[in-house]
């Protein structure tokens, strides 16, 4: 099977939706029980498969007031782009079966977020678990306004950002 087909037949037998991020994702677990957050009332855990494919490589930058635990499902390897706000800093992680790559990745909320597939990788299925349960209210794209405070990444963060 070729790269796209992979992941094409992932979309279809897992029956992913386009996310407004680019990628594929499906909701697969959302707690029954509520947690009481500052920002109103949220599921204590949700859970998603996300993917990226040939047709849909990136993972525009955004950022999430939750936690994020990411898992390697499948496929990669997948870079993950994270800048702390706080001090400017952007590291890079990525996601893989080969050595010196991983298979898990903690985002604790604030950080904001960028993934592409990056080298041979035709797809890359990673499982999120978001606490407290994920909420569009939390979730915020980033713009170009953000990436001028920070110049000495904004050429590469401009890849992740919609114009
Ligand atoms: N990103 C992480 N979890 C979710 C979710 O449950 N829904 C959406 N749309 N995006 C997410």
């Amino acid at each position: 099977m070729s790269g796209g087909d992979r992941g094409a037949a992932l979309v279809a037998r897992l029956a992913l939706e386009r996310h407004p991020e680019g990628g594929w994702f499906k909701r697969i677990h959302t707690s029954a029980h509520a947690l009481d957050t500052a920002h109103g009332a949220r599921a204590r855990v949700t859970s998603i498969h996300y993917l990226l494919t040939v047709d849909e490589p990136r993972g525009r930058l955004h950022r999430n007031r939750s936690d994020i635990l990411h898992y390697l499902q499948g496929g990669g390897p997948v870079e993950y782009l994270l800048l702390d706000e706080a001090d400017g800093t952007l590291r890079r992680v990525v996601l893989g079966h080969d050595v010196g790559q991983q298979l898990f990745l903690f985002v604790p909320g604030g950080i904001w977020k960028a993934s592409r597939l990056i080298g041979d990788a035709d797809h890359a299925l990673v499982s999120e678990a978001v606490v407290p349960g994920f909420d569009f209210a939390d979730h915020a794209f980033a713009d170009l306004a953000l990436l001028e405070r920070f110049p000495q990444h904004r050429e590469l963060l401009a890849l992740f950002v919609r114009r």
